[in-house]
């Protein structure tokens, strides 16, 4: 990553360092950008854990960089005394610093606990202007929930004080897409209804629910993944560009309208346009037999947005599949009976754009060919940084452009509500092979109703 514009003095506070999403996402990023000096020149980290750790065990060997910056703060997160006792700490470390610090509170602790944090924060006085959470989903369960949720959260932390990440937005290739659209013209011209037939974007995943049976019990893939990640990637695609390609402050307010447009099938039209799969052996893993929780799950959306009607957008992700693969794929309108061309955005892994083009086969037999044109953005770049280290150097920025808001939880959440309705009513969950293609998992659907 380039040396960014230097950060303001920061206490970055992890509830739960010792917990998962803190090993695999939070340190390891928190070292890449140490490594590349990007972090503030006046920096602490205080890990909040129940019980003592020691920083040198904590950390792996390419973390030990963090070791001089690592305190272990421990505490009963339910206890209000110890919230006095955290702000003391705090107080403490900043009267350490040279430059009066901002502190930044990150939740690596089960959903379940995060609202209660922000509780006691909030009546220890710890919600100061100086303070930001940083939190991850999910951000309710519903529409409703987040509702609530959100309601509780911004009783104690006003909404410019709240990060919220959705790292598929901190993703390089998702933020390139308005970057990619809005600067080159050829594109520009063509992304609307009159040139586009249709749009896939898929997140395919090679590994299944990783241990987390309860909380993929109450999530599945819909909540997990479409409801953020994949609402998400397709508003980045459906938005209008922007013309002034690096006016990044522009793009939520772009993705909220385009989340806002996105509209689910009619209900008597679900059979269709709406199929969820649970691959076979997940009831088992989980321990609950007849399970109805999918980790399969095909949409097709529209948006009531006059540049994208009739432009199916169909959203597919599934757990255990055969291989990992987040892509955009637009389909373009076909010139002649066999040429359609086609823009795949990779997003992950080897991420690269390649749009393929007919040509002229040579010969006499005048037959047309499809070749791609296409780049590899390691290729030109080098190593990407990792979406989380983009959130973090953006969090402490101040910087909301790849953060969720509020609204566009709530305008996600509106878009899937009649699924999640129509899926409480009904049992029409198909299986599929662990490993399968994406394809085959969708033509199971039609080979079980011919059975
Ligand atoms: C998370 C989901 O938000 O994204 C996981 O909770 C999923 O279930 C993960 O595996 C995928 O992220 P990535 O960056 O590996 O594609």
């Amino acid at each position: 990553m380039e040396e960014t514009a230097k950060l303001p003095a920061t206490i970055l506070v992890i509830f739960g360092i010792t917990g998962d999403l803190s090993h695999r996402f939070l340190l390891p990023a928190l070292a890449q950008v140490c490594s590349t000096s990007n972090l503030p020149k006046d920096f602490k980290v205080l890990g909040v854990s129940r019980r003592d750790v020691n920083v040198d065990e904590l950390l792996r060997d390419n973390e030990k960089p963090l070791q001089k910056f690592t305190k272990i703060f421990q505490m009963n997160l339910n206890d209000p005394q110890d919230y006095k006792d955290l702000e003391a700490r705090l107080t403490e470390m900043t009267q350490e610093m040279t430059i009066s610090p901002q502190i930044i509170f990150y939740f690596a602790v089960p959903p379940a606990a995060v609202l209660p944090i922000i509780r006691h924060l909030g009546q220890a006085g710890l919600n100061g202007p100086e303070t930001k959470l940083l939190l991850e989903k999910p951000f309710g369960f519903d529409l409703e929930s987040a509702r609530e949720l959100i309601a509780q959260t911004t009783q104690y932390f006003p909404e410019e004080q709240i990060y919220r990440i959705d790292h598929y937005l901190a993703k390089e290739m998702a933020q390139n897409i308005t970057v990619f659209l809005g600067s080159n013209a050829i594109f520009r011209d063509v992304w609307n209804s009159q040139f586009v037939e249709k749009i896939e974007i898929v997140a395919a995943e090679k590994i299944g629910i990783e241990g987390r049976a309860a909380f993929y019990e109450s999530t599945g893939a819909l909540r997990d993944v479409v409801q953020s990640h994949l609402l998400q990637l397709a508003a980045l695609t459906l938005m209008e560009p922007c013309s002034e390609i690096f006016d990044f402050e522009e793009i939520p307010r772009r993705r909220l309208a385009a989340l806002r447009q996105l509209q689910p099938p009619p209900p008597d039209k679900f059979d269709d346009f709406v199929f969820r799969a649970q691959y076979e052996g997940y009831s088992d893993e989980v321990g609950n037999p007849g399970s109805q929780v999918e980790t399969f799950v095909n949409l097709v959306l529209s948006s009531t947005d006059a540049r994208w009607q009739g432009v199916p957008i169909h959203l597919t992700t599934g757990k255990n599949l055969d291989q990992k693969l987040t892509e955009i794929k637009v389909t373009f309108k076909k010139t002649s009976a066999s040429a359609a061309n086609h823009l795949l955005i990779r997003i992950q892994p080897e991420e690269s754009i390649e749009l393929d083009l007919w040509v002229k086969a040579p010969g006499y037999d005048r037959k047309l060919q499809k070749l791609p044109l296409s780049f590899e953005y390691q290729q030109h770049f080098g190593r990407l940084p990792d979406a989380y280290e983009q959130v973090l150097v953006d969090a402490m920025s101040s910087n909301h452009a790849l953060f969720a808001s509020s609204d566009e939880v709530l305008a996600s959440w509106s878009a899937l509500e009649p699924i999640l309705k129509h899926w409480g009513m009904h049992e029409d969950l198909y299986f599929y092979k662990p490993g399968s293609m994406v394809d085959e998992v969708l033509s199971v659907k039609s080979d079980q109703n011919q059975l």
